[in-house]
C-alpha cells in the first residue's frame, strides 16, 4: 500500500478511490467500474483524500453492512468539503440498487448512484454530473447490456482473477435480499467468458475465480464448433476453460445444492485444474427452518451432495454458510444444525446471526429470536467449526502443497498465499515467490492458516519453468 506522500495522480489524470464492502462478485464490480473509468483519465490512488471520485461499492446482505455505508458517507461528506468540492461521491453496489433515493434524501453530498447491473453507464452519469444535467441515479436490471458494454481489456491485482459468469438469484430465499439487489438469473454466453479468461490469461493470471450469485446455476448454450451442441452447465464450461493455456487452477462460488449437477460434480474427479474445493451454503440443518427459509431442500439432501462430492474427489475440502437465529428457529432446530456440521465435517464456514431485511418475508415472521440467543449460539457454531477447521489444518502439517502466493503477509518480507483446499498459508521470507505457485511443506497449523516452508527442490524447479 502506498502513501500519501507520493506523486498521486499523473498529471492529466484524475485520482479513483473505490471501497469494496460484500461478496467477491462486488470485489468483481469494482475492478470492473476501474475499468471502465480508465478511458476518463481516472487511476487508482490510495487514500480517499488523494481522489477526485470515491465510490463506495456496498453490500445490503445485512444491516450492519448497510449502516456501514452511511456513517462512511458521513467522513466523505467532510472530506468533501475540505477539498471545495473537488471530491466527488458515487455510491454502487447492491445499497445503491436498494436504497437509491433514500441516499440521495438523506447525504445530499453524493454526487450519484449506480447499481450493480448499471455501472457500465458510470462515463454518461459523470458527464451528465459534471454538466449538472440529467439523472444521478441509474438503477436498472441491465445485465446482459452491461457485459456486453464493458471493456474487453481486463487489469490484474495478482495471479488470481474474479471472473462473474451468472449474476442474480431467482431462489427467493426468504431471508435474502439478493434477488431484489441484483434481479433475475442471468447467465454470460461461453465465447464472453472465454474470451475474457483468455484476456486474463494474457495478462499473466494464473488462477480463475467463476462468480457468480448462485454460480452453478450457470447454463448456456454451447459455443458452436462443439460438435455435440446442446445446453451447457458449469461442469462443461469448467472442463472448457481448463484448456485456456497459462490457467493453472480454477476455482467457482458461491453455490446452490439445488443447482449441484452431476456433471459439476464429475468435473472435481476428471478436471486436474478444478481445485478440490466446495463452498456450498447450506443454512441450517433443520428441515422445518430450511422450508421456512425456503431453500427447497432437506438435511438428507445436502448431505448426499457432500457424499456425492467426496465419492468425486476424496479429498474435497468443504465450506458453508450459516445463518442462527432464523426467525422460529428452536433449541432443538439449532441442535440439528450443529449435527449436520457434525456429519458433514467442515474445513471452514461463515456463519452469521439472522439479520432482517426489509422488505423480505422473514423480516415479517412471528417469533424473531432475541439477540442474547443468538449471540450464544453463533459462539457455540463457530467453537464447533474452529474445531473442524484445525483437525482439517492439522493434517496438512507434514505434507506438501502447492500454494499460489498472492499477497503480503502482515510480517515483513512474509508471503501469503492459498493452498488447493483454500487454506491460508504463511511463509516467512517469501517475498520473491509472489504471483507464483510453489510447493510448500506444511510445518504449523491453527483453525485458520498454516504455516511452510519452502522445499529447495521445489523452487528450483519453479526457477527453472
Ligand atoms: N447465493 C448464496 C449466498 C449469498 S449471500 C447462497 O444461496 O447460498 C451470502 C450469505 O449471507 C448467505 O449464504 C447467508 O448465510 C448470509 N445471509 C444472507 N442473508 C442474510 C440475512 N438476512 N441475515 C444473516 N445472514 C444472511
Ligand atoms: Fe440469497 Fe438464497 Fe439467492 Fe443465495 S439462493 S442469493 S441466499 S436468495
Ligand atoms: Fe452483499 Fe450484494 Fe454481494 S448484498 S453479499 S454485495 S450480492
Amino acid at each position: 500500500m502506498g502513501d500519501a506522500s507520493k506523486p498521486v495522480t499523473q498529471p492529466g489524470t484524475k485520482g479513483l478511490f473505490i471501497k469494496t464492502y460484500g461478496c467477491q462478485m462486488n470485489v468483481y464490480d469494482s475492478e470492473r467500474m476501474r475499468d471502465v473509468l480508465k478511458p476518463l483519465g481516472y487511476a487508482p490512488v490510495d487514500t480517499p483524500e488523494a481522489a477526485d471520485l470515491v465510490v463506495l461499492n456496498t453490500c445490503h446482505i445485512r444491516e450492519k453492512a448497510t449502516e456501514k455505508v452511511f456513517s462512511e458517507l458521513g467522513r466523505l461528506k467532510d472530506m468533501k468539503a475540505e477539498s471545495g468540492g473537488r471530491l466527488r461521491i458515487a455510491v454502487a453496489g447492491c445499497v445503491a440498487q436498494a436504497e437509491g433515493e433514500e441516499i440521495l434524501r438523506r447525504q445530499p453530498a453524493v454526487d450519484l448512484v449506480v447499481g450493480p447491473q448499471s455501472y457500465h453507464r458510470l462515463p454518461e452519469m459523470i458527464a451528465r454530473m459534471a454538466r449538472k444535467t440529467g439523472d444521478v441515479l441509474e438503477t436498472d436490471f441491465a445485465a446482459e447490456e452491461k457485459f456486453d458494454a464493458l471493456p474487453k481489456t481486463r487489469e490484474l491485482d495478482g495471479p488470481s482473477a474474479f471472473l462473474s459468469v451468472q449474476e442474480g438469484c431467482d431462489k427467493f430465499c426468504t431471508f435474502c435480499v439478493v434477488p431484489y439487489t441484483r434481479g433475475a438469473e442471468y447467465s454470460r454466453g461461453v465465447d464472453a467468458i472465454v474470451a475474457e479468461a483468455r484476456e486474463l490469461a494474457r495478462k499473466g493470471a494464473k488462477e480463475i475465480v467463476l462468480l457468480g450469485q448462485n454460480v452453478n446455476a450457470w447454463h448456456g448454450a454451447a459455443p458452436a464448433q462443439d460438435s455435440a451442441g446442446g445446453e451447457w452447465g458449469l461442469g462443461q464450461l469448467i472442463r472448457h476453460v481448463a484448456k485456456i493455456g497459462g490457467i493453472e487452477r480454477i476455482r467457482y462460488t458461491t453455490s446452490h445444492p439445488r443447482d449441484m449437477a452431476d456433471d459439476l460434480i464429475e468435473a472435481h474427479r476428471d478436471v486436474e485444474k478444478l481445485a478440490p474445493f466446495l463452498h456450498l451454503p447450506v443454512q441450517s440443518g433443520s428441515d422445518r427452518i430450511l422450508k421456512a427459509m425456503n431453500r427447497q431442500h432437506t438435511a438428507a439432501d445436502y448431505l448426499r451432495i457432500i457424499e456425492r462430492a467426496r465419492l468425486a474427489r476424496p479429498d474435497i475440502a468443504l465450506a458453508s454458510d450459516f445463518i442462527v437465529g432464523f426467525p422460529g428457529e428452536s433449541d432443538k432446530d439449532f441442535e440439528d444444525t450443529l449435527a449436520l456440521i457434525k456429519e458433514a465435517g467442515f474445513a471452514q464456514a461463515y456463519s452469521f446471526k439472522y439479520s432482517p431485511r426489509p422488505g423480505t418475508p422473514a423480516s415479517e415472521m412471528s417469533l424473531q429470536v432475541g439477540e442474547a440467543v443468538k449471540d450464544e449460539r453463533l459462539a457455540r457454531l463457530q467453537a464447533l467449526i474452529r474445531d473442524q477447521g484445525m483437525v482439517f489444518n492439522k493434517a496438512a502439517v507434514g505434507k506438501r502443497v502447492e500454494v499460489l502466493f498472492s499477497r503480503d503477509g502482515k510480517l515483513d518480507r512474509q508471503a501469503l498465499g492459498y493452498s488447493p483446499y483454500m487454506q491460508p498459508v504463511h511463509v516467512a521470507d517469501g517475498a520473491h515467490l509472489m504471483g507464483r505457485f510453489a510447493e510448500i511443506e506444511i510445518v504449523g497449523a491453527t483453525s485458520q492458516s498454516l504455516t511452510g516452508r519452502l522445499v529447495e527442490a521445489a523452487v528450483r524447479a519453479e526457477v527453472s519453468a
